[in-house]
């Protein structure tokens, strides 16, 4: 699975609505059945939720994004284990 886009409007930042926000996505992934969830990101915001550096597990992303901005959580421990591939993302994330 893949998050994102995500924002939230300029004057209700830093109100815990964005963590919200990804903590429900990924309990829904959970709940779903979903092994790991990528995302493009900021690298310094994401690592609170169990994000990673995707590449530093094997994983690279199709678009060309900086390395430490792609990340990954594993929502069923060591499932990526062994594990490498390209990641890509559905088509809606190419449109616009
Ligand atoms: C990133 C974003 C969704 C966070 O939403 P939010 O509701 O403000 O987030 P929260 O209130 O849950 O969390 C605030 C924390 O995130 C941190 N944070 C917010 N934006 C950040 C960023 N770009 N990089 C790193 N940390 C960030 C804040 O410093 C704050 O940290 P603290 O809890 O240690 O004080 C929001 O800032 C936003 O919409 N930004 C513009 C769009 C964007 O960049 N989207 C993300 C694309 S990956």
């Amino acid at each position: 699975m893949a998050l994102a886009p995500m924002a939230v409007t300029p004057e209700r930042q830093r109100a815990g609505i964005g963590s919200a926000l990804v903590r429900a996505g990924l309990e829904e992934c959970q709940r779903l059945g979903i092994d790991a969830v990528f995302v493009v990101g900021h690298p310094t915001y994401y690592p609170r939720f169990g994000f990673r550096s995707a590449s530093s597990v094997g994983f690279v992303c199709e678009f060309e994004v900086p390395d430490e901005a792609f990340m990954v959580a594993e929502l069923v421990a060591g499932v990526l284990d062994g594990k490498t591939a390209t990641v890509h993302f559905h088509p809606a994330f190419k449109e616009g």
